[in-house]
């Protein structure tokens, strides 16, 4: 097994390892490593590939340089070696949504994770990233995602998962993969917020779409975005308004 190191826009590195007993084809496991001043890795990976993501981040930079480490929501493949990579990097932090720490991480990570309010934005020095709320898209009632200004890519997580070791980055479209994907392991939490969250971050007009599992997507982001909000609606049955809150 081994992780390759792609640099998939100005300063953002795409760390992938393709596991092959996952999916016909294999599947793979991506962290994204944001270099700036205050460098964020989103995504660590589970426990047992810390050696290799952390090989694949000294080959960018030293992983004590880390400041920042983020992850969409609790789950092995997101976060599982959260605490070994606060171990390796002192100054690093993890950086969450406020419910995401209130209900997990003040209690499961080695150093208090830094909360965040919908819609703040963390100054990088030199990149920006801002908080996107997403409760339970794809799963998970602490989801969220981290939007790069500077260059639109959104760190989308989960959303759009393909199958297979496709390119780094790719302009086709992955639609059908991301559908054939959720039909093969229905990993989305189906209901009202998932076209409504796929709408509203459609709005943020993404360049590019930081994907955890399959090629990231540099086509145009926001119609995808907004057709995938129809084909959940339609196809997989999310209709329904929300209620209350409010995403
Ligand atoms: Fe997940
Ligand atoms: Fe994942």
């Amino acid at each position: 097994m081994q992780t390759n190191v792609d640099e998939i826009s100005t300063g953002i590195y795409r760390l992938s390892t393709c596991i092959p007993e996952i999916a016909p084809g294999g599947f793979t496991f991506n962290q994204f490593l944001v270099d700036a001043d205050e460098p964020l890795l989103y995504h660590t990976g589970m426990r047992a590939l810390f050696p290799l993501v952390r090989g694949a981040i000294e080959k960018v930079m030293p992983v004590e340089r880390l400041r920042w480490i983020a992850f969409s929501h609790i789950e092995a493949d997101e976060c599982g070696a959260a605490n070994e990579f606060l171990e390796v990097a002192p100054q690093a932090q993890v950086m969450h949504g406020a419910l995401g720490c209130m209900l997990s991480l003040n209690d499961q990570l080695s150093r208090e994770p830094r909360p965040l309010a919908d819609g703040e934005v963390i100054d990088l020095g030199g990149r920006r990233v801002v908080e996107v709320a997403t409760p339970h898209v794809p799963h998970n009632w602490e989801s969220h995602m981290l939007f790069e200004q500077e260059t639109g890519t959104l760190f989308c997580g989960d959303l759009l998962s393909q199958t297979g070791d496709g390119p780094a980055v790719t302009s086709d479209s992955i639609r059908d993969a991301a559908i054939a994907t959720e039909q093969l392991f229905m990993q989305t939490s189906m209901g009202p917020a998932v076209p409504a969250t796929y709408r509203r971050i459609a709005d943020l007009e993404p360049h590019r779409l930081a994907i955890m599992h399959g090629s990231s997507y540099d086509g145009d982001c926001a119609p995808l975005l907004r057709e995938m909000a129809d084909v959940y609606e339609q196809q997989f049955g999310c209709s329904g308004a929300l209620a209350g809150a409010t995403v």
